[in-house]
């Protein structure tokens, strides 16, 4: 059994008259331990397809299963619970909280569990220093350039340890240097065992993930290669 399997899944939005076929037909399948890539033209599906990854966009047709848990199937709060023990979700715009310090950022995943706050603050501060933030927990978030905003929204969510990371676009605001120190950072993540699922328009982050799954008007397109 693969870590994630999606199986004919489609995606129509119908707003109003319009009637977008966002997704056709997918089929795809990720191991653990893998690094994807996924391409693909503006409009093409690729967010659409992450947020659907991540339990947050349900399917028109079709379901997501991950470690054999068909997702759309569960009730809402057990999708939230699901979510919580499995993803962290890397968003295009970061996303992070303005007035709250670098460290309360990353340790907002761990507010709703269990653990003292001696615990929440040791875990935080372990996945910071990782990323390469330490001596900057108290800063807020915009007294950090753009790369350092993105590590720590990096690092919440990561803070979990979740199986899944899932990144939409992760370098597409940061200077092309800044880019490349994020994709080597995936990069080692990757090597210790992180599954990753990150959309990129830009070809030159492909080289770091393991596989690359291209979208063309909402269809997997690998130019006849063959798709798992
Ligand atoms: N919430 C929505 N309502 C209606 N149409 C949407 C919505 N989100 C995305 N779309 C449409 O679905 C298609 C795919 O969008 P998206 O997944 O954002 O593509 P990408 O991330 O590759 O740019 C586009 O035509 C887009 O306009
Ligand atoms: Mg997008």
């Amino acid at each position: 059994m693969s870590l994630i399997e999606i199986k004919k899944l489609n995606k129509t939005y119908e707003s109003g008259e319009e009637c977008v076929r966002a997704l056709v037909e997918i089929d795809l399948t990720i191991e653990k331990g893998e690094f994807i890539s996924i391409m693909g033209p503006s409009g093409s599906g690729k967010s659409t397809l992450l947020t659907i990854l991540g339990g947050l966009n349900h399917p028109t047709r079709g379901d997501v299963v991950v470690d054999e848990i068909p997702i759309y199937k569960l009730p809402l709060e057990r999708l939230a619970d699901f979510r919580r023990e499995y993803l962290g979700f890397i968003f295009q715009s970061f996303q992070l909280i303005p007035y709250l310090t670098v460290i309360e950022n990353v340790m907002l995943p761990l507010s709703i569990t269990e653990r003292s706050s001696w615990e929440q603050v040791k875990m935080a501060d372990a996945i910071l220093d990782r990323i390469g933030l330490k001596g900057k927990e108290r800063r807020l978030p915009d007294q950090l350039s753009g790369g350092e905003q993105e590590r720590v929204a990096i690092a919440r969510a990561l803070v979990n340890s979740p199986p899944i990371l899932l990144a939409d676009e992760p370098t597409g605001n940061l200077d092309s240097k800044t880019g490349k120190e994020i994709m080597e950072l995936f990069k080692s993540l990757n090597e210790e065992g992180q599954t990753i699922v990150m959309v990129t328009h830009n070809p030159e982050n492909t080289s770091f993930s393991t596989r690359t799954v291209s979208l063309k008007d909402g269809r997997v397109d690998n130019h006849g290669r063959k798709i798992r």
